[in-house]
């Protein structure tokens, strides 16, 4: 009996042991549909892979009750820790409790899980994003009469559009309190799509008219849209458009002069983290977070990551320079050759 207790002890031991030894993680994506969520599932998988982890990859296509589903089966595999992209951050709440549950430790990637005991948040400064994007805008605004504008926000259940919108409004609000600016048109894009955007962009030159200044767009995909439909108008590179992520096609609208500007965020700087916390944890390791972002229910020790205005000038120093993308790409079939940088 004695033996056999020994036995059991050390049998659990070798078990628990051999995961720490190789954590095995959980990655719960919202979609796959926009480009940089495959980079960042192949650079997180290739850093895990590397510090000695393995992941299991789930893809909840943008439908919330599939993502709750996702994140059930990674729990019931017996993953030593989560890490999520949420589509809906509240809708999130009852997977990470049945996480809890099974005292499996979750990381909320780039965007935030709302009411929820999650562990930590890696993300980008959100709120700066928007703050870029609307410093863009109104600095290359006509200063001589209101400038009009239209506003084409992301996702209304992507807690990050709400963080990129208010970062806008910081910078546009002072300015169309004082009559500088006027919002002629603004619609939130369902599930980020480009079609939601394009749509909306119609509406405001069926509205509006073709007296547009600006379009302050909170991501690439979207700007896509947007641009898409002001091609149509014969409006594309009169119009000024706002993006980010710094999507191949959105770098050769820049070059292009159909596109202004975007927002460059280093993915590999987060994937890369977003592993290595996400093994220390495994492994019952200490992590430093020295950020903390309410969710609505606790204080979640954060990491936030910081963002680079991309516009025709600084290609080459920044996106190019990095490797996200080669200059042979971005300039494809471009009138300019690339600046040296
Ligand atoms: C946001 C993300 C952006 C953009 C968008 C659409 O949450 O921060 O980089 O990609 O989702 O997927």
């Amino acid at each position: 009996m004695r033996l056999r207790l020994v036995f059991i002890f050390f049998f659990l031991a070798a078990t628990a042991f051999a995961s720490k030894a190789k954590p095995l993680i959980g990655l719960s994506l919202d979609t796959l549909k926009e480009e940089r969520w495959q980079r960042d599932r192949d650079t997180f998988i290739a850093e895990a892979k590397k510090l000695g982890a393995e992941v299991i990859v789930q893809s909840a296509n943008s439908d919330d009750t599939r993502q709750v589903r996702d994140v059930e089966s990674l729990i019931s595999r017996q993953v030593d820790v989560l890490v999520i992209v949420p589509h809906n951050g509240a809708a999130m709440t009852r997977a990470v409790k049945s996480a809890n549950d099974a005292k499996i430790p979750v990381i909320a990637y780039d965007r935030l899980i709302l009411n929820a005991n999650i562990d930590y948040y890696l993300t980008f400064d959100n709120v700066k994003v928007g703050e870029a994007q609307g410093s863009y805008a109104s600095a290359h605004l006509p200063k001589d009469r209101t400038a009009r504008i239209v506003r084409i926000y992301g996702a209304p259940t992507d807690n990050n559009a709400k963080l990129f919108k208010q970062g806008q409004d910081n910078i546009l609000k002072p300015l169309i309190t004082a009559g500088k600016i006027e919002v002629v048109h603004e619609d939130w894009a369902l599930d980020w799509k480009p079609e939601n955007a394009k749509k909306i962009m119609n509406a405001a030159i069926t509205k509006a008219g073709r007296n547009i200044d600006a379009v302050v767009v909170s991501n690439d995909g979207t700007a896509g849209g947007a641009i898409q439909a002001l091609l149509e108008e014969g409006l594309a590179g009169k119009v000024l458009v706002t993006g980010q992520d710094a999507e191949l096609s959105a770098c050769q609208r820049i070059v292009n002069g159909t596109q202004a500007m975007t927002i460059y965020k280093p993915l590999s700087k987060l994937a890369k983290q977003a592993a290595e916390v996400a093994i220390k944890m495994a492994r019952s390791k200490p992590v430093v977070a020295l950020g903390k972002i309410n969710n609505g229910k606790i204080d979640v020790p954060s990491i936030l990551l910081d963002v680079v205005v991309v516009t025709k000038d600084n290609m080459m120093d920044t996106v190019v320079k990095d490797g996200f993308h080669t200059a042979a790409d971005v300039y494809r079939g471009a009138a300019e050759s690339p600046q040296p940088p």
